[in-house]
């Protein structure tokens, strides 16, 4: 089994991207074939600073491979040096209705965000998307809910793809989304998800926290009435503790309110899941910062893995060219 994801090269990956998402890529290397594309195009659709853009791609590079990817193990690259994935998006068009692009909710708020100029990149953000799958073939793709529509956008292409050149000549993948630990929410706004944007800094547990921040975050995170350590709807701030301390060691959530059945209130708890976190995430950021110091390494680990990804899109390449009926007849 093929597995393809893609990363946006934001630095800051925050617990819940940690839990929902980069756990999930370092999982997938055990079940199949991984492939994990760095989208540095995909990053141009928005206001963007290009210096920052290389530093985040490098930021993001080493946090992945500090979570525990092995670059012989599993395919990371950086879209960007594959040129297929642009090439196999403009023949995907062909395929594409303009008005599906048009009602897709993440390019309706994110252009309503923009304050100079929507480009035309944002509105075909998703038919690059599905090329970065599409190109590899890839038979699941393991992101968030908030991906779902552009999910069912890159099945209804390949679908429609292959109704139209030729059955079988592209994958129709699967959308596979994180359980438990995609529910990470804001210490201080529990009612709603950890996010990058849009949440307080208070609020917000980045990978790459030092110790005593994580602890003080743990601290002044936002509880609910009561004393009881149990999960429950009208305990959001609990639960979402609960639920943390569980997914980072692994346990099921039943293990913490047990372990704590008999702590004398929240404090404990909360010193619970900022052991829990801090213990989880400081090999992570060790080896982070003497992954990062190294760019040239980092630069040759990407070179490697985009060098293995093309072998592979330039087959996909040719097979849709071929049966599109673009350049000249394939030699045999
Ligand atoms: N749009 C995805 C996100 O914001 C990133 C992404 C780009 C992606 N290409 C992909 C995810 C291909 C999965 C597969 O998270």
């Amino acid at each position: 089994m093929r597995i393809f994801s893609g990363i946006q090269p934001t630095g800051r990956k925050h617990l819940g991207n940690y839990l929902g998402a980069i756990r999930q890529y370092v999982d997938s290397q055990e079940r199949g074939e991984a492939i994990l594309c760095i989208v540095d195009l995909h990053a141009t659709t928005v206001a963007y600073e290009p210096a920052q853009l290389r530093e985040r791609t490098l930021d993001t590079a080493a946090i992945l491979l500090a979570a525990g990817l092995e670059p012989e193990r599993c395919i990371l690259f950086r879209q960007g040096d594959v040129a297929e994935h642009t090439e196999l998006c403009w023949l995907l068009c062909s395929v594409t209705a303009l008005g599906e692009l048009n009602r897709m909710h993440q390019f309706r708020d994110k252009s309503a965000a923009q304050r100079e100029l929507v480009s035309a990149g944002l509105l075909f953000y998703p038919v690059l998307q599905a090329a970065d799958v599409l190109a590899y073939r890839a038979h699941e793709v393991p992101v968030g809910e908030d991906q779902r529509e552009h999910l069912e956008l890159m099945r209804d292409v390949a679908g429609r793809f292959n109704a139209r050149y030729g059955e079988g000549l592209l994958v129709v993948p699967e959308h596979r989304i994180p359980t438990v630990a995609a529910r990470v929410r804001d210490l201080q706004e529990p009612e709603r998800k950890m996010s990058t944007t849009g949440g307080s800094e208070q609020g917000t547990l980045y990978v790459l926290d030092e110790p005593d921040a994580i602890e003080r975050k743990f601290k002044r995170a936002v509880t609910d009435s009561g004393t009881e350590i149990v999960r429950a709807l009208d305990k959001p701030g609990v639960t979402n503790l609960i639920e943390i301390a569980a997914a980072v060691r692994g346990v099921a959530p039943e293990a913490v309110e047990a372990e704590l059945a008999r702590a004398r209130g929240y404090g404990d708890l909360k010193q619970a899941v900022s052991h829990a976190v801090v213990e989880g995430l400081a090999p992570v950021r060790e080896r982070y910062v003497q992954l990062r110091e190294d760019e040239a390494a980092l630069e040759a680990t990407l070179a490697a893995g985009a060098e293995r990804a093309r072998a592979i899109a330039r087959e996909t390449l040719a097979d849709v060219r071929e049966a599109m009926g673009v350049g000249p007849p394939r030699a045999r």
